[in-house]
């Protein structure tokens, strides 16, 4: 047994009452996405409305792209394409827009979550940056 975690999650329905404990009530706004081309939204906690003031309810079933606009910087979405094409993890920062318009620094990272060599889920950890 490697690490305390892993001692948790042995049992099933342990591990999904403490992920859902961490979802609701982290302070960071959580994203997932499906694993297809087009990335559709399947869950996004309390964080991301407060982030962006969009209900979960009103994301479900589309892309995260809802948040960008104008200012946007393509290069960071450029890479973010790229690594979602190779598997591989993200980390960057651009302008996002709230629902009521709002520009905002968007500061994020998005991981694969594999089962065995399949990408199941993306995830995404997201929060106000200050600094572009
Ligand atoms: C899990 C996940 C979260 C994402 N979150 C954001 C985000 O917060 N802001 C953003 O501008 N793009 C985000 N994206 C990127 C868009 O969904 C999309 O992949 C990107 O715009 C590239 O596609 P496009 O070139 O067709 O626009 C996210 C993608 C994934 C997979």
């Amino acid at each position: 047994m490697s690490s305390l975690l892993e001692n948790i999650f042995q049992d099933a329905d342990t591990s999904l009452n403490v992920l859902q404990v961490l979802a609701t009530n982290t302070f960071d706004s959580i994203l997932i996405t499906d694993a297809t081309k087009d990335a559709k939204i399947v869950y996004a906690n309390k964080a991301f409305k407060t982030l962006t003031g969009y209900a979960p309810s009103e994301v479900i079933g589309k892309t995260p792209r809802i948040l960008q606009g104008a200012a946007t910087d393509r290069k960071v979405i450029a890479r973010l394409t790229d690594s979602l094409k190779r598997g591989g993890q993200f980390e960057g920062k651009a302008i996002n827009y709230k629902k009521n318009g709002t520009p905002f620094i968007m500061y994020w990272r998005v991981l694969p979550v594999k089962v065995g060599n399949q990408i199941k889920v993306w995830v995404a950890i997201q929060r106000e940056g200050y600094v572009i």
